[in-house]
């Protein structure tokens, strides 16, 4: 039988002395969800969680704008109706990204937004107290890093923060396509930063979603969440290609369920907040309104 061009590819494509790109996956889930979306993906997420939490404050480590305001996370998230989410603290070391996370702040004035320019390892400790959040608080931490940026010692003390309570949920982002390449050629410091230990060497040789799999299971094991899982986003032009693994780390009983939902609904239109409440089996008086 006769190969396919897909089949070819890696023969003749990859230069000398790169490792072969493993990144494609066999099969596409039913609606798979392409890289401009990941951050609706975020929104839809949360506009369905805050029904079920009522309130909740969102960080957000590396938020500026990556593309256009629509697919912008802090933008949907803060805009999401109805306004749950109470409080937003979002980072940004870039000074022009600063200067658009000041303009969304000054966009809505009636929110709490609060904007903090830096590297977001050395000043989520700002937020992660109990003059700021408090240990009974929803919240949810997107860390929407392009490779390397987030250090394992910050998740580890975002993971850590709530003691015996709902830990806070972590949506992290894991480079997939070029993560290797970008392995390859840092500094060890850097790549330990990341990792947080000796053998990050060993990634640059797994499988994609091995890779993904065994960072889901730090989630789980190292840091104690009941349930982390890796959801695939693809690049829209390349069709199989994994650009990230969004890693969801939680340990809310309905999470799991809420960001399947989400992950097959992110780009269609929302559902009426009455029609949600019922499909979340949440009492009509509670689903509605702000
Ligand atoms: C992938 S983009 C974020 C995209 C954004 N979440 C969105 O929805 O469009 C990563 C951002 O992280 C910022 N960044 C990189 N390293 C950082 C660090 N150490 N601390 C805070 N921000 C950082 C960059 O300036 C950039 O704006």
């Amino acid at each position: 039988m006769a190969a396919t061009d897909m089949d070819q590819l890696p023969l003749f494509e990859v230069p000398p002395g790169r490792a072969p790109d493993k990144s494609k996956t066999k099969e596409l889930p039913l609606r798979p969800l392409w890289t401009e979306n990941k951050a609706k993906l975020i929104e839809r997420y949360l506009y369905y969680f805050v029904l079920v939490t009522k309130h909740g404050t969102y960080i957000d480590g590396f938020a500026g704008p990556q593309r256009g305001p629509d697919n912008w996370a802090a933008r949907l998230v803060l805009e999401n109706d109805p306004q749950r989410l109470r409080h937003f603290y979002l980072f940004d070391r870039d000074g022009r990204q600063v200067a658009a996370l000041n303009q969304l702040r000054n966009d809505h004035p009636g929110r709490d937004v609060q904007v903090f320019a830096g590297d977001f390892n050395d000043r989520v400790d700002e937020v992660l107290r109990p003059s700021v959040i408090r240990a009974s608080e929803a919240v949810f931490c997107l860390l929407d890093q392009r490779t390397l940026e987030c250090h394992w010692s910050t998740v580890e003390r975002i993971a850590a923060y709530k003691g015996g309570n709902h830990k806070i949920e972590i949506f992290y982002f894991l480079a997939n396509l070029w993560l290797p390449r970008v392995l390859a050629s840092v500094r060890g410091d850097t790549a330990r930063q990341w990792w947080g230990r000796d053998d990050w060497g060993t990634l640059t040789h797994m499988h994609g979603s091995a890779r993904a799999e065994l960072v889901s299971r730090r989630f789980r094991e190292e840091l104690g969440y009941a349930s982390a899982r890796a959801w695939a986003i693809y690049n829209h032009r390349q069709g199989r290609r994994v650009m990230y693994y969004m890693i969801h780390a939680t340990d809310h009983p309905r999470a799991p369920g809420l960001m399947s939902e989400a992950y097959q609904k992110a780009v269609q239109p929302k559902e009426p907040i009455d029609q949600l409440a019922l499909q979340l089996g949440i009492p009509a008086a509670q689903g509605s309104g702000a």
